[in-house]
């Protein structure tokens, strides 16, 4: 099939090895951040976090969460460009909820008479929360169409990426506790640019399962 769109999705790959001396400029770093801001979540809840470590410091303190568990991962701390850390509220709530609402009217997309009314999507929120008030399979869920649309942003400015479910969930908390503020970060990217001599996972064709086994047409 031919379409930019299927071009950009066959050339991302899941990044093995980066060339630590690429690093991504701020003009594309500013079109990441942006196109993850946009991410589409279900009442617009937004109930995430996204922490973006650059610095030395960060990166330190960022290599450090692995060292109990996937290190594996480890090393695209030092030799990617950007981690971004992808947080999400395990515990969302109306008070949340009320800044969305808040910025809605600002944003012009919700007369201010209409406040209450515009509450009325919180349904959704009670539907996915249990007695103690924990919803964050529903708020973790959100964070990964923000995943998504960052790959796919990602591949369209042919930056290299590796998701990264191998985070040390724990040690990120503690690490990170100041900017989780209870947050929790689950899933991480990497993003920079390949080493393509190094990195064993370039070459390697793409492989998915058949259109037939994952898709229906009724
Ligand atoms: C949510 C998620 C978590 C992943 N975690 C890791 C990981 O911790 N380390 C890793 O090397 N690859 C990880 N991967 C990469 C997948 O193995 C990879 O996306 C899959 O095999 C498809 O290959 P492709 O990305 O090269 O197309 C993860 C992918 C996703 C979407």
């Amino acid at each position: 099939m031919e379409h930019q769109i299927i071009t950009d999705l066959n050339g991302r790959y899941t990044t093995k090895h980066y060339d630590s001396s690429r690093k991504i400029s701020k003009e594309n770093l500013n079109v990441i951040l942006e196109a993850m801001r946009l991410s589409a979540s279900s009442i617009n809840s937004q109930p995430w976090k996204f922490i973006i470590i650059e610095s030395d410091t960060a990166k330190e303190r960022m290599h450090k969460t692995f060292e109990e568990n996937f290190q594996f991962n480890q090393k695209h701390v030092f030799d990617s460009s950007h981690i971004i850390l992808f947080a999400h509220n395990p515990r969302y709530t109306r008070d949340d909820y009320a800044k969305v609402v808040d910025q809605s009217i600002k944003d012009k997309r919700v007369a201010l008479e209409n406040r209450d009314q515009a509450f009325g999507g919180f349904a959704f929120v009670d539907l996915n929360t249990d007695e103690s008030g924990d919803n964050r399979a529903w708020t973790k869920a959100q964070t990964y169409i923000a995943l998504g649309n960052t790959l796919h942003t990602l591949a369209r400015l042919k930056i290299d990426s590796t998701p990264m479910e191998g985070v040390d969930s724990e040690a990120i908390a503690k690490e990170f506790s100041s900017e989780l503020d209870g947050y929790i970060c689950e899933v991480g990217l990497a993003i920079g640019y390949k080493d393509p001599k190094q990195d064993y996972n370039y070459p390697l064709p793409k492989s998915r399962l058949a259109q037939e086994q994952v898709i229906q047409i009724l």
